[in-house]
Parts: structure tokens; sequence; C-alpha cells
């Protein structure tokens, strides 16, 4: 099995690390803009990336299906093999996830997407207000999660090169 994941993998990995890392930014951004035709031009921007990340995550998965990872190394104990692959999981699961409730919080308010303003998106619910609330609540809440496991993502692969010396971020150049 090659020790390397695929070049499309890899391509995919980065342009989502740096996609999600800006939307973290951009969504706490436009909270703090005040009420204006700009604000409400940055929230369709976000929304569009939004839609385009959820896009390339299930291009994503259906490549890592397709193709499977290369096997962790033989340093590793079993027990950090499967934080490491539990990990992978929480963050295909909240890539999904984080988008997904935009989308569903957006529906819920009654404003439609329109794709870069030229592709109109269905409503995936009917307009309810309660429901929107509770969408935002768990949008922001998955954020903050999703930040969590990312920051600590991180940590673990500077920690692999700096302290283990085991190469793995070579894996994923
Ligand atoms: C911030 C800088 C980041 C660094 C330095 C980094 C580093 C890495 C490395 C070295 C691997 C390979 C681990 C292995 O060989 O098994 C990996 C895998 C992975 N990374 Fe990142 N990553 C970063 C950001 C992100 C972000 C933002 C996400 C979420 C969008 C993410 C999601 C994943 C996933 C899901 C895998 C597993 C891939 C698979 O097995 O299909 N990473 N990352």
């Amino acid at each position: 099995m090659s020790q390397r994941y695929t070049r499309i993998a890899i391509g995919l990995h980065w342009i989502m690390a740096i996609g999600f890392i800006s939307m973290f930014c951009l969504g706490f951004y436009m909270q703090s803009l005040p009420f204006s035709p700009n604000k409400l031009q940055v929230y369709s921007w976000h929304k569009w990336a939004g839609v385009s990340l959820f896009l390339l995550a299930l291009l994503r998965l259906v490549w890592r299906l397709s193709h499977p990872a290369p096997a962790l190394p033989q340093s590793m104990t079993p027990f950090s093999q499967k934080l490491a692959h539990m990990g992978h999981y929480a963050l295909y699961a909240l890539m999904f996830a984080v988008p997904l409730s935009g989308w569903l919080m957006s529906s819920a308010m009654g404003f439609q997407t329109v794709w870069f303003g030229v592709l109109p998106l269905p409503d995936l619910i009917d307009r309810n207000k309660e429901l929107a609330n509770l969408l935002a609540a768990t949008h922001g809440y998955l954020n903050i999660g999703f930040i969590a496991l990312v920051a600590g993502h991180f940590l673990v692969a500077l920690k692999h090169q700096f302290i283990d010396k085991d190469n793995l971020l070579a894996r994923m150049k």
C-alpha cells in the first residue's frame, strides 16, 4: 500500500483546510458588522462558500471511500491509531454538519440561497422562526466544536512532526 495520500486527496485536504479556516474567520467577522447592504452581501458570500464546501465534502467522501488512506505508522500504539481514526471520522462528520446546518437555518429563516447569485438552490425546509433560532444556535455550537477539533488536529500534526519525528506530514504534502 502507498505511504502517501493520492494527489486528489491531498489537493482536497488543503483546499478545504483553507476554505473552512477562512469561513470560521468570515463567520465571526460578518456577525459583528452593522446592518447594511454590505453585511447582506458578505452573508451571501458566506452562504455560497458554505454550499461549495458542502459539495467538496461530498466529492472528498466519495474519493476517500474509493481510495483507502495509507496505513498509519507502526510506531503509533493501537490506542493512538484508534484515536486518529475517530478524529478523522469526526472531522468528516463536521465537514457535512456545519454547512448543512447553515443551509437549513437559512431555509428556515426564509432566505433562499442563490449560489454565486446565479443558481437558486432549493430551500431544504419551510420557513419557521422557532426552528430557525434553534438551527442558528446549532450552527454556532457545531462551529465551535469544529474549531476545537481542527485545533487539536493541527497540534497533533505538529507533535508528529517535531516530537515523534515520524514524517507523517509528508503523507499529506
Ligand atoms: C490546519 C492545518 C492542518 C494540518 C497541518 C493538517 C494535517 C493533516 C495530516 C498530516 C493528515 C494526514 C494524517 C495521516 O497521515 O493519517 C491529515 C489528515 C486529515 N485532515 Fe488535516 N490538517 C489540517 C487542517 C485540516 C482541516 C481544517 C480539516 C477539516 C476540514 C482537516 C481534515 C482532515 C481529515 C478528515 C484527514 C483524514 C484524511 C483521510 O483519511 O481521508 N485537516 N491532516
